[in-house]
């Protein structure tokens, strides 16, 4: 059994009094418990904020990124010793870093293995692009980008991957549940081959784009889908607990 896992990317959103009141919200609506991890990913400016917010919560805190160095000179950058004291969970890949910020498969491996390596557990992200998805190399891209990334990473370290194709990116146009859910069965595929069978198998895997209150259900009833990396809807404390407690009951579920 994977435990389901809910994580919102709140991207480049929020001033860190908004983070605070959103974070306080969304852990007074989960207050009752529910059996699903859920990660809050603010800015980095946030975080020390939102960490003593969530504090004596079932909240965890992630970063959205991350450079691989321990310190030096990298003006700019945050790094895995910064992160650990607070964080559990860092996003590592997202296609918004890969294509706005030129992030190669070889630097996200770096920013991987030195995650696992601070124990801090990567959401590392992958995802086509709408043209490679309608010229058909889906297949072909995901396995460069979940061999690559996954390169090196020792057995036994918790990875948890997220698939977020592009087109779906925060245009209201999410995949298909179930073309999801298959997609992410051929990414556990590739992953097995180099975490090896019993860790691609207790790896959760996310599915990220577009997810909403109103289509979670399609995704996390996939049997491959373990929850969902979730954008703007993440930024309605309403919305998000909603998702959440979907979550949870429909996972619970035989
Ligand atoms: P949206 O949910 O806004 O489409 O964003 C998805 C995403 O990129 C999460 O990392």
């Amino acid at each position: 059994m994977r435990r389901p896992l809910i994580a919102g990317n709140w991207k480049m959103n929020t001033t860190v009094e908004e983070a605070a009141s959103l974070a306080t919200a969304i852990a007074g609506g989960l207050q009752a418990g529910y059996a699903v991890d859920t990660v809050l990913c603010p800015p980095f400016i946030s975080l020390y904020r939102v960490s003593e917010t969530i504090r004596g919560t079932a909240l965890k805190l992630g970063a959205q990124n991350m450079y691989f160095k321990d310190s030096g000179a990298f003006t700019g950058e945050i790094s895995p010793l910064m992160l650990k004291s607070i964080c559990q969970y860092v996003i590592l890949g997202h296609s918004e870093r890969r294509q706005i910020f030129g992030e190669t498969d070889q630097l996200v491996n770096e920013k991987v293995r030195a995650a696992v390596a601070a124990g801090i557990i990567p959401i590392f992200c992958v995802g086509e692009t709408l043209q490679e998805n309608e010229s058909g190399k889906t297949g072909e891209i995901l396995t460069r980008q979940v061999s690559e990334g996954l390169k090196g990473v020792p057995s036994g370290k918790e990875v948890v991957i997220a698939y977020e194709p592009i087109w779906a990116i925060g245009t209201g146009r999410a995949a298909d549940g179930t073309q999801a859910g298959q997609t992410i069965g051929l990414i556990r595929g590739v992953a097995a081959g180099i975490l090896g069978q019993q860790a691609a198998g207790t790896a959760r895997i996310l599915y990220g784009g577009s997810v909403t209150a109103a289509n979670i259900a399609e995704f996390v009833g996939e049997h491959q889908i373990d929850g969902a990396l979730v954008g703007g809807a993440s930024l309605k404390a309403g919305e998000f607990t909603d998702i959440v407690k979907q979550t949870a009951s429909l996972k619970a579920k035989p």
